[in-house]
């Protein structure tokens, strides 16, 4: 009997996401898979959203953004009787493997379903790269390039006009996206999670621009650092002077045709889960993570990039 393995997309959408999935569905068609999609996410196993696919199920899909599978946030998965009514429906198809393709929540989604049977890998998906096991999650590279295109075109306009303009970008409780695109873009200042300057210190540094000949600056904070960034923006108004605006870039930071090496990222993984799968060991080049110990712990790469953000300043 041939093996039945599902694939679905969970969490924040990410570009790249359709790449992973087309890997996964032709790679385990390759090893005579029977391939299942799943719709919604966690919630369309619930509902019962599985679909046989076949190659062209994924044809044309390699370059768009988003996620064609559709994806969904479903607290209710925490729930052990929806945990395992879900489990339950994927037995009725005979489904014994689920790739399931997103961020950290969609892991933890991921061990508690292995619990009632399910075998499952985890494909790191998500443009907060905080997904621990891996270096790069699949979307961070996408979404860094269209930070790192707004954020050049904000320069223009805010030495233009003598301004400092905060930038506020994406990653949850991750300060991977400031960090490299604050890099990319050498802004004045960075303030994340993990390189976070006192209230004093920026404006301090703030006031020092402002008095320069060059008179503009340029910010980038991760979002959740401020309960308040309107707030605290009238504060640098006040007490630096400078004409400052605040600019969240937001969604918009999801979206997009994925990178080159988002595809490639997303097709190296897919076919990796589909080996996994295949062979039950881990021989490649690519290395895998039990589910349980995804939890997010400081990306070492990002020590080295504070210390550049350091030197460079
Ligand atoms: O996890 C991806 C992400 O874009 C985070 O960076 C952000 O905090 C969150 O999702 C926003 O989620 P939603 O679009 O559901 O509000």
């Amino acid at each position: 009997m041939k093996i039945k393995v599902a694939v679905l997309t969970s969490g924040g959408d990410a570009p790249g996401m359709n790449a992973a999935i087309r890997s996964v569905i032709r790679a385990g068609l390759m090893y005579n898979f029977e391939m299942y999609a799943i719709y919604e996410g966690f919630r369309g196993i619930y509902e019962d959203k599985i679909v046989k696919a076949n190659r062209s199920t994924v044809s044309e899909i390699l370059m768009r953004g988003g996620t064609i599978l559709k994806t969904a946030r479903f607290p209710e998965f925490r729930q052990e009787e929806v945990l395992m009514k879900a489990a339950d429906q994927l037995k009725k198809h005979k489904i014994t493997h689920l790739v399931v393709i997103g961020g950290d929540g969609t892991y933890r989604g991921a061990y508690a379903l292995s619990r009632y049977g399910i075998k499952v890998i985890g494909i790191p998906a998500t443009i907060d790269n905080d997904v621990m096991g891996t270096e790069q999650t699949i979307g961070f590279d996408t979404a860094l390039n269209t930070i790192t295109e707004a954020v050049d075109k904000l320069r223009d306009t805010s030495s233009s006009h003598h301004r400092c303009s905060i930038i506020e970008v994406m990653g949850n409780r991750c300060g991977d996206l400031a960090l490299y695109a604050g890099t990319a873009c050498g802004v004045d200042l960075i303030i994340s999670p993990e390189h976070r300057p006192t209230e004093s210190e920026i404006i301090e540094t703030l006031k020092n621009i402002n008095l320069t000949h060059a008179r503009h600056a340029l910010v980038i904070v991760s979002e959740k650092q401020f309960d308040d960034l309107g707030a605290f923006k009238d504060k640098i108004v006040l007490e630096t002077g400078f004409d400052t605006k605040v600019e969240v870039l937001g969604r918009i930071q999801r979206g997009g045709s994925p990178t080159a090496a988002d595809r490639v990222l997303a097709a190296r993984f897919g076919i990796h889960a589909i080996e996994l799968i295949a062979n039950n060991v881990d021989n490649g080049r690519l290395s895998s993570t039990p589910i349980n110990e995804t939890a997010r712990s400081l990306n070492p790469n990002l020590t080295e990039l504070i210390n550049v953000i350091d030197k460079l300043k």
